[in-house]
């Protein structure tokens, strides 16, 4: 059977559209979340898909479960042990979005974003560096930025602060981890996920958000998750240390005036 891909994540919006993906090419998963019952049904959703992957995956083995906080140095040391001598890849998609103005923000919240969206994947990196550079055909680490780490938002200092950290991460991994890991992470735009939901769930918010998008919609968990699954494959294999922008052109791009 192939290495495994770990997907930290693995129950949100992003993470569970990418397992879904993956699972359709017959790929093994190590599926990491906090809430045993709702991983359990992605795993058997999984398994069943990558039996019927055209390159016939392995129902035995083919999702695995590992359940914990990302901040618990102790999750990544038993995802390590479930992942083995040998790991394709690695994904963290885990985070949470708690907007307020520069006034409310309370240190201890700022640091609990950072160890959540920071920390979180540079212990999940740590722990399966052996595991990666194991890996014959080569390897890739990505991880999740967002818009907000390089275009200034009202109300975002701490998620920004976090994300920041995360593109700092990515740098020095793919540094570090070069030539046997490669490591990029992507930056989305508001995607439509629970995370997301207390702004897209008001639907002419969501509309008017939508609009400020020169390619005018929101992201979809599947646009995040396929740029995932580019970074994590063979067709990036000369990308490394990129912060790739999933985001409708809005960080970059002036389509009026
Ligand atoms: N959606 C957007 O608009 C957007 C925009 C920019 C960046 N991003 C980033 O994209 C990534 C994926 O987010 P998403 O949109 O897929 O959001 P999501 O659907 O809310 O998924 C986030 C995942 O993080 C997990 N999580 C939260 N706290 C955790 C903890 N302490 N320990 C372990 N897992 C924890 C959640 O677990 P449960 O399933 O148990 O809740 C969930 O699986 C995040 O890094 C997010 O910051 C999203």
């Amino acid at each position: 059977m192939s290495a495994s891909i770990v997907i930290y994540g693995a129950t949100g919006g992003i993470g569970s559209a990418l397992a879904r993906q993956l699972a359709s090419a017959g790929q093994p998963l190590v599926l990491v979340g906090r809430d045993a019952g709702r991983l359990a049904a992605l795993a058997d959703e999984c398994v069943a898909t990558s039996c019927n992957a055209p390159e016939g995956g392995s129902p035995q083995g083919a999702a695995i479960t590992v359940e914990g906080d990302a901040c618990d140095p102790g999750l990544h040391a038993r995802v390590a042990e479930a992942v083995g001598e040998r790991c394709r890849g690695l994904v963290y998609a885990v985070g949470n979005l708690r907007l307020g103005p520069l006034s409310r923000v309370e240190p201890s919240q700022a640091l609990a974003d950072f160890q959540l969206h920071a920390l979180g994947a540079l212990m999940a990196a740590q722990a399966l560096t052996a595991a990666l550079k194991n890996c014959a055909d080569g390897s890739a680490i990505v991880l999740c930025s967002s818009i907000a780490a390089r275009s200034g938002f009202p109300n975002h200092a701490s998620v920004s602060m976090a994300k920041g950290a995360v593109e700092g991460l990515t740098m020095a991994l793919a540094a570090e981890l070069a030539p046997k890991v490669r490591v990029n992470a992507i930056a989305p735009s508001l995607t439509r996920t629970p995370l997301a939901q207390p702004l897209t769930g008001n639907e002419k918010l969501a509309a008017g958000i939508a609009a400020l998008h020169p390619l005018p919609r929101l992201g979809e968990a599947q646009d995040a998750a396929q740029a995932i699954e580019f970074l994590l494959s063979e067709r990036s294999s000369w990308i490394t240390g990129q912060i790739l922008p999933v985001d409708g052109g809005r960080s970059s791009v002036r389509s009026k005036g």
